[in-house]
């Protein structure tokens, strides 16, 4: 089965990889950090897996329904092409970690098994794969990142993990068992980072981590923050995810004095019901985790907020859900994420009593979903009048539009003649959807004055 994989160093023409997320944004970071290291080994990116001579899929563990899609996937990659031939298959992420020695036993036709704490060693696991499967999930005491190339972002917006792993054993969550326990990478090293970005041409970065406000290599977030903010040419600055215990008076001070500092958050509270937010082991309350927000917006009055909601936790009832809801409305999120909850072995949850009913969860999901949708249009007709920069992203989908950023994270929709992507341009906010908002320019005088 591997007699057939390449010498990544040793071919003809340049290897052509491509890799795949599957996970959260510090997954596509690491999918974007694998494509440097093979670029830096000579080997060139192609845009689909059927280009690709190796395909690297980089999973996602957190629910049932993300880990089944890598099964899927090998399914179709390993079946042999016309010309005979069939790719490397890498089976990199979270999965890999957490479930690498079923992977292999019920996947044949992987190559080699990476997990996110060791993919500095991805050139070498593609040699040793000539030999047979290679198989590294450790978790090294040696930072991968110091074993990384430069960065080769060319786009106007980026990802910096900052930090990586958890220690808060929410009891649904894999990823303590996945990313292993909460590591900060050393200031000065993200620094670095931050201004080769820059030179790159970025202009907004965003931290990452699993609780990024936990955030101690050397600064704490809102050190490492104001250090960024001097860095010329970076323009705006966000972070995620943030653990509510862990939003402390330094950071919600960042948010009312560095300019650069956008004004969301995410600051997933997962139920409106401490009984429940108990249960999980969450930390906090309903009670402290609205007490935060109050000091964030007393902070920063016009700060948006955004959360992950998990409905169907066991032992949750109407009258807990109820509490949800009334979170969401009390809030006023500008957006949010929900989830049915989703058994994951070895978790605590997975064998608690009272697991809730598959047709409950559904329920309640349609009915928390159409309270964010609703409070997401609201939060988006509240901004209509506002005037503010947008950060050009992407092309739109009619001709001469194109779509961006406000500092609120609202997708903007807007027709600048002569604009490009990567340029800020002032607008107004004219339209509101549930989802976007639409802008109109307006010059730079006009919304100084504003
Ligand atoms: N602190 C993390 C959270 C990662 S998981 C971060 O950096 O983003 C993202 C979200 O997935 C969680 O906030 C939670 O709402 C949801 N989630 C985690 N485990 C889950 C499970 N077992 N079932 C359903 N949703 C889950
Ligand atoms: Fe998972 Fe909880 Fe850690 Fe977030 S804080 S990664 S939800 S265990
Ligand atoms: Fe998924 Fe791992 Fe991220 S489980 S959410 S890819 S940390």
């Amino acid at each position: 089965m591997t007699s057939s994989t390449p010498d990544p160093d040793d071919h003809p023409r340049p290897q052509r990889f491509h890799v795949k997320s599957f996970g959260c944004q510090m997954n596509v970071y690491d999918s974007e950090r694998m494509g440097d290291l093979l670029s830096a080994h000579g080997m060139e990116a192609v845009d689909s897996t059927d280009a690709a001579d190796i395909v690297v899929l980089n999973t996602c563990h957190i629910r049932e329904k993300a880990a089944e899609k890598l099964y899927s996937d090998i399914g179709r990659l390993r079946s042999p092409r016309a010309d005979g031939s069939r790719p490397t298959i890498v089976a990199a992420g979270c999965v890999a970690q957490a479930e690498g020695a079923e992977i292999a036993a019920r996947a044949p036709a992987v190559d080699v098994i990476v997990g996110p704490l060791a993919y500095h060693r991805l050139p070498a696991l593609l040699r040793e794969a000539q030999a047979g499967r290679a198989i590294d999930t450790d978790m090294p005491a040696v930072p991968k990142f110091d074993a990384l190339p430069p960065r080769r972002a060319a786009q106007a917006t980026a990802f910096l993990t900052v930090q990586e792993g958890c220690d808060k054993f929410c009891t649904f969550c894999v990823v303590p068992y996945t990313r292993g326990p909460e590591t900060s990478r050393p200031a000065a090293d993200l620094i670095a980072e931050a201004r080769g970005l820059v030179a790159r041409g970025v202009k907004e970065i965003t931290l990452l981590g699993q609780n990024v406000n936990a955030y101690h290599g050397g600064l704490t977030l809102a050190g490492l923050i104001r250090e960024l903010a001097a860095i010329d040419g970076l323009e705006r600055i966000r972070y995620t995810t943030s653990h509510p215990r862990d939003m402390d008076d330094a950071l919600i001070a960042a948010h009312a004095e560095v300019a650069k500092l956008m004004p969301y958050l995410h600051l997933p509270v997962q139920s409106g019901s401490s009984r429940i937010l108990k249960a999980m082991n969450r930390a906090h309350t309903r009670e402290s985790y609205l007490a935060t927000l109050a000091k964030l917006r007393a902070a920063r009055p016009d700060i948006a907020l955004s959360g992950d909601f998990i409905v169907g936790f066991p032992g949750e009832t109407e009258a807990d859900f109820e509490d949800t809801l009334r979170i969401v409305e009390e809030v006023q999120y500008a957006a949010a994420f929900s989830f049915k909850y989703s058994i994951r072995p070895g978790t605590p949850a997975a064998t608690m009593a009272d697991q809730v009913p598959e047709a409950v969860k559904d329920e309640r999901l349609a009915r928390l979903q159409a309270a964010i949708t609703a409070g997401s249009l609201a939060f988006n007709r509240g901004t209509i009048g506002r005037r503010c920069a947008v950060l050009l992203e992407r092309p739109g989908r009619k001709p001469g539009q194109l779509i961006g950023k406000t500092p609120w994270l609202q997708s903007a929709v807007v027709s600048i003649p002569g604009a490009a992507i990567g340029d800020i341009v002032d607008v107004e906010i004219v339209g509101a959807m549930p989802n976007s908002v639409e802008a109109v320019p307006v010059s730079h005088q006009e919304s100084a004055a504003a």
